[in-house]
């Protein structure tokens, strides 16, 4: 019996990359029954009303997993992210995203292997802003207990079951003391009660940036609230070779939406040349854990598989125009294809 998911094209080098992950995936012999479904400009365009439609958010409820592209959102004026909204409906609270050197991919680091665990659904992403009068505009940044405890018991259980060592939480408590105060201190309550066997410690953030970028090495879980580790994916995406191999998990308890971490990239769209990794390596997550929920052993063999593939692409230099190389978005599906 094939496993339903829902594959949401997105928008910009959404429909590119999905594609090549969904042919990558299919091939790995990960027995998968799709159902495409819209979210973002795409749902607009396919004659929907709404930028995240019912429709969609029904079925991820009905599956509880998703691959999804990237969806666009317009920067200053517009309607709120559909990323954002999506993550907040379907309560999807952790971020997982895992940052790895990758032999054949460039970068001025190696040895780098860090996994940000992101709390997805508060902190100034609740979207909460006013012009208070002309000239003058808030916005406010939500922290609460229960949210900041869910997060760093994540981390922490996370860091345990992957033989982790240490979970290192950003901050910036000196400044906003209520609630990234509280966000550490859930942190520590909730390290102290359960987890005294991993390392803890607590980094301001924008000295912690500076640790990361002069040895990234240094660092294993960083467990950050949504906006820091927001930029810090970015900025750790950059330590390994940039966004083209930065995959990543929304977790929730229904159900998981996998994306990579990289947005629509309008400058390249339609061009065939985005690189697919970074959502084949999502699509990988994707199947490790059905492997692990659904108690379908088969999903862990076709993850190592696809996994096999793409270090081995990537060693042989076989990689897209981000990494240096020549290949199009489905030719270097195809790379992968061939090698699995
Ligand atoms: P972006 O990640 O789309 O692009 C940044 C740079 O990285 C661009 O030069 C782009 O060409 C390059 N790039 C990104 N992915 C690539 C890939 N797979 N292969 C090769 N090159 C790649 O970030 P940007 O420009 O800030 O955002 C564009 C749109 O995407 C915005 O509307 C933003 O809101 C949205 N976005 C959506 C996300 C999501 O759906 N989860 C996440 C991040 C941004």
């Amino acid at each position: 019996m094939p496993t339903d998911v829902v594959l949401i094209p997105g928008d910009g080098i959404g429909p590119e990359v999905a594609d090549a992950a969904r042919r990558v995936l299919d091939a790995a012999g990960a027995d998968l029954r799709w159902t495409v479904s819209h979210a973002g400009e795409a749902a607009i365009k396919a004659g929907e009303k709404q930028l995240l439609p019912q429709s969609t958010l029904d079925l991820i409820g009905e599956y509880g997993v998703a691959l999804k592209g990237p969806c666009t959102t317009p920067v200053g004026t517009g309607f709120r992210s559909v990323n954002v909204l999506l993550r907040k409906t379907l309560d999807l609270y952790a971020a997982v995203r895992p940052i790895r050197s990758m032999e054949g991919v460039k970068s001025r680091y190696t040895g780098v292997d860090v996994v940000i665990v992101r709390e997805n659904t508060e902190g100034l992403y609740a979207g909460i802003e006013n012009e208070i009068t002309k000239g003058v505009a808030t916005s406010l940044k939500v922290a609460t207990e229960g949210a900041s405890r869910r997060i760093a018991d994540y981390a922490f259980r996370y860091a345990r079951e992957r033989g982790r060592k240490k979970v290192s939480v950003f901050h910036k408590a000196n400044i906003m003391k209520l609630t990234d105060g509280m966000f550490i201190r859930c942190a520590r309550e909730v390290h102290e009660a359960r987890y005294s066997d991993i390392v803890y410690e607590e980094v301001i953030v924008d000295a912690a940036c500076m640790k990361l970028v002069q040895d990234p090495t240094k660092f294993d879980v960083i467990l950050a609230e949504n906006l820091y580790g927001d930029i810090l994916s970015d900025l750790c995406a950059g330590l390994v070779g940039g966004l083209g191999v930065t995959p990543g998990a929304n977790i929730g308890e229904k159900g998981a939406v996998f994306e990579a971490v990289h947005g629509s990239a309008p400058d390249i769209a339609g061009k065939g040349i985005a690189n697919p990794l970074a959502l084949v390596m999502s699509g990988v997550m994707m199947l490790n854990w059905l492997s692990a929920t659904r108690h379908a052993p088969h999903f862990r063999d076709a993850a190592s598989r696809i996994r096999a593939a793409y270090d081995r692409a990537l060693a042989e230099g076989a990689v897209t125009r981000d990494l240096g190389g020549q290949h199009g978005t489905m030719e270097f599906a195809d790379e992968l294809v061939k090698r699995l």
